[in-house]
Formats: C-alpha cells, structure tokens, sequence
C-alpha cells in the first residue's frame, strides 16, 4: 500500500495511553506533540512516520477501530469482550493487568451455588450476561451501573457484582470480597480488518516488533 498513507492509532485515554506511548518510544515510535500535557489538541500526528494518534473513552476505541476511522487501538480485554466489535485482537501488550470477578459480601457464595434468581450489579452488563447465562447457566437480574459498583451489594441494591479486581483493596475496604473469577485482564492492542490487508508489511512489523520487544 502507498507508502504517503497515515497508520492512525486510537488508545484509550489515562495510564493505558500513557504506558503504550512509553512501549511504542522502546521500539523507536514516537509523538513529541503529545508529550505536550498542556495540550487541547484531540489528534496528533508523526509526519516522518506518517501516524497519527488520538485519544477516546475506552469503551469507544473499538468502535473507531471497527468502521476504520482507526486502524490500530490499544484497550483493555474487558472493555473488547463488553464491547463485541468485529475487530482483530492481535497482542498481549502485558501491562494493565487485572481479574474480572463476581464479588459480594461472603453470605452470597451460596447464591451463586444453587442456581438462584440474585441481582447482578456492573458496569459490564454483556460480560456478566455471558457468565451467568451461558457460563454458568444461571439466570439472573442485570442491572447496569456506570462506576462505584461495589456500592451495589452495600446499600442494597444488588446480591453481587460483576467487576474488576486490580489490588484489591476496593473490595477489601467495604467488606466485600472475590467470590469467582471469570477471566484476566490486560491491555491488548485490536487491528481493523481491512487495515489488516490493505497495510500487512508495516502492521505486521509493528505487532513483530512489539512481541519481541516484549
Ligand atoms: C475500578 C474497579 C474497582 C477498582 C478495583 O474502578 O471498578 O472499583 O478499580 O481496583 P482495586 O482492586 O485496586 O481496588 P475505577 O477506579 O476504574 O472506578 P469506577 O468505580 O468509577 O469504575
């Protein structure tokens, strides 16, 4: 493909941005207009490589990637499985590293034991749909919330909740606890899947170059 043509990146905003711009100078890839924190601007661009970068909510950066307005995005594993889109998941990038879990007061691990009819509290309501219906055969009450999750089971409003778990001491410190795993978590970097075959060499390099940086 036309070597004139820009490779354009979508990361998810805060720390993961920040640890894959530091991964990405390791293998010689760099923005020096983004290290600019002052900054307002939304996109920014490497003539010399001919990328661009742009910063978006999480949960977006699959969604750009999927119509093409981004070729390459870097996003956790959990927002890819709630989001669901037709995108290419090409590498562990390693950093980011957590556990979704169902977790609850400890009275509630016989709830998940019989089958019962509970409320689920998350802010992945498709990664818990897929747990407890198809995982677990259970079926369960879904109720989405949008952050503070484990305030569900405290005041109230649900038996458990669907969440990640990084240090733990979120849960530790309201007297909840892990009371299942459903999967690890980490950063992965997704690929377009036109991109995939209209830039092969120079995708392909980036994701060789990375793994064996890694
Ligand atoms: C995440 C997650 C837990 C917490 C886990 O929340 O939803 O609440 O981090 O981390 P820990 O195990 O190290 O305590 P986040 O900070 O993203 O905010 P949110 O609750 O608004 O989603």
């Amino acid at each position: 493909m036309s070597e004139n043509r820009y490779l354009t990146f979508a990361l998810g905003k805060g720390r993961l941005a920040s640890k894959t711009m530091e991964l990405l100078e390791e293998i010689g890839i760099t923005c020096e207009e983004m290290k600019d924190k002052s900054s307002r601007k939304l996109i920014f661009v490497n003539e010399e490589l001919k990328l661009k970068f742009f910063l978006a909510k999480g949960p977006d950066v699959p969604t750009y990637v999927e119509y093409g307005a981004a070729d390459i995005g870097v996003v956790g594993k959990d927002t890819i499985m709630e989001e669901n889109r037709r995108v290419y998941e090409v590498l562990d990038l390693g950093y980011g590293k957590c556990r979704m879990c169902v977790c609850g007061p400890k009275s509630a691990k016989e709830l998940l034991k019989h089958h019962e009819m509970i409320r689920v509290a998350s802010k992945y309501p498709n990664i818990a749909k897929d747990y407890f219906y198809n995982k677990k055969h259970q079926t369960v009450d879904i109720i989405k919330l949008n952050g503070s999750v484990e305030l569900g089971p405290i005041v109230g409003l649900a038996d458990v909740i669907v969440d990640i778990v990084e240090t733990g001491s979120t849960l530790k410190e309201n007297g909840l606890e892990v009371l299942e795993e459903i999967c690890p978590l980490s950063a992965r970097m997704i690929v377009n899947q036109v991109s995939m075959q209209m830039e092969p060499e120079r995708i392909k390099k980036l994701i060789l170059d990375l793994r064996s940086h890694l």
